[in-house]
């Protein structure tokens, strides 16, 4: 069979709503300096869909560096790998202050998170180790343990007591091969705001002699008392042996990093694949990295916003009756009873009447029968914004009940 024929037969899972979903649930345009309100399909909405958690995005030091910094090296400096032609002090010295903050020896950039992760664990494992997942992980952990030639185990998410069922397999087995054990674990898991038991895995690990590799995407100056992210929350950063972050969120940037011992640094940075054999993270994201950074430890009060935005949320939202899973961030799922068409009405109903704009989850990603809707608080949020979000998730999840949402065109071309 041709190739080609084969793909446009099978779009995929999500690839084949493309043309009912396409620019409304899927790939949708949001329009408008990022802030707490944008505009969406021509309308003026409450942003609940983007991570600029702490709200640095638009913070006009923040656009001040990267314009200065654009102006003065362009977007290609510098050119080629860091390995060969792309490194410069300013890559040093953001890595040394992302260790500073992080509070580990070392530090190592990198230009992306899912290829860092993922060419991470690779570069981490030898056929002879084992690797032990949480079932909640990103996709990024998820592709790089399907690189890794030897063994792999999932445990179910959160579950110490699976942790353990399978940290015994992963012992029996590199007893035998004299390979090392790595877990991996994420500091906030983004979909539904639980933390990871940090604690409860670095309790394992005298009697299971692992390392732990942690994603800490959502913690990461969200959490902790310095914003350090969820180990410095749990109090066990120390025993994270390789703590990972993107910028991608509260950074509100590109780019990303490990940290953790001065020599393991040194290897990733001579192994991780996906960095050695990619352009070098240009000049404005770099320097803007630094301020992004500067701006993040200088001003806790941005966290104390987002945590004020996210209290009010939650707290609002639990008092109407919702349903909100057991998140311990703020990241705050909403979890309904609805079907896939049914949840793409409710959608609509939010964004095109009430003017609310939010992630949606359903099946397959989640179970059959579940609505999944996400919202990110953030520090350019208002409590007025919480206030009319609560009014219209009461009114939604009523129509809801009722069967409101039932029949529609939509709805039964997805079904
Ligand atoms: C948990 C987690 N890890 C990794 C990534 C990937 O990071 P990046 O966007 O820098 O590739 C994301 C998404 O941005 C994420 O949510």
């Amino acid at each position: 069979m041709d190739l080609f024929t084969r793909i446009r037969e099978n779009a995929g899972p999500l690839g084949k709503y493309a043309d009912v979903a396409e620019g409304y649930y899927i790939f949708p345009k949001l329009e408008g300096e990022i802030a707490n309100r944008m505009v969406f399909n021509g309308k003026e909405v409450v942003i609940w869909s983007i991570n600029n958690y702490l709200g640095l995005a638009n913070h006009p030091e923040v656009r001040k560096v990267d314009a200065e910094s654009a102006a003065k090296y362009g977007m290609a400096y510098p050119m080629g790998s860091r390995m060969m032609s792309g490194n410069t002090d300013m890559h040093g010295q953001l890595e040394k202050e992302l260790a500073s903050f992080v509070n580990k020896p070392a530090s190592l950039l990198v230009n992306f998170g899912y290829q860092g992760i993922f060419s991470a664990i690779d570069a981490l494992l030898s056929r002879k180790d084992v690797v032990v997942y949480d079932s909640g992980c990103h996709a990024c952990i998820v592709d790089g343990v399907r690189m890794h030639l030897g063994q792999r185990f999932v445990f179910d998410h959160n579950d110490m007591a699976s942790l353990q069922k399978n940290l015994q397999r992963a012992k029996q087995i590199t007893e035998k091969t004299g390979g090392g054990i790595l877990v991996i674990s994420e500091g906030v898991f983004g979909m539904r705001g639980e933390q990871g038991d940090l604690k409860g895995i670095v309790a394992l690990k005298d009697k299971y002699n692992f390392r732990l590799l942690v994603d800490d995407a959502h913690g990461f100056g969200t959490l902790g008392a310095t914003g350090a992210g969820a180990g410095e929350e749990q109090g066990v950063q120390d025993e994270i042996d390789i703590y990972f972050s993107t910028f991608a969120k509260s950074m509100a940037g590109i780019g990303a990093f490990f940290a953790g011992e001065a020599d393991i640094m040194q290897y990733l940075k001579y192994n991780v694949r996906s960095q050695i054999f990619a352009k070098s993270l240009p000049m404005p994201f770099v320097e803007g990295g630094l301020q992004r950074l500067q701006l993040l430890k200088e001003n806790p009060q941005f966290k104390d916003k987002l945590w004020e935005i996210a209290t009010a949320l939650q707290e609002g939202l639990k008092a109407r009756g919702f349903n909100l899973g057991n998140t311990t961030s703020c990241v705050t799922p909403v979890i309904l009873d609805g079907s896939v068409p049914e949840a793409t009405q409710l959608v609509t109903d939010l964004r095109d009447n009430h003017g609310i704009f939010c992630s949606i989850v359903v099946y397959p990603v989640i179970p059959r029968g579940m609505i999944l809707l996400r919202l990110i608080p953030t520090a350019v949020h208002t409590l007025q914004d919480v206030e009319v979000t609560l009014e219209a998730f009461t009114s939604v999840a009523e129509k809801l009940r009722l069967g409101a949402y039932r029949a529609d065109q939509i709805a039964a071309k997805i079904a």
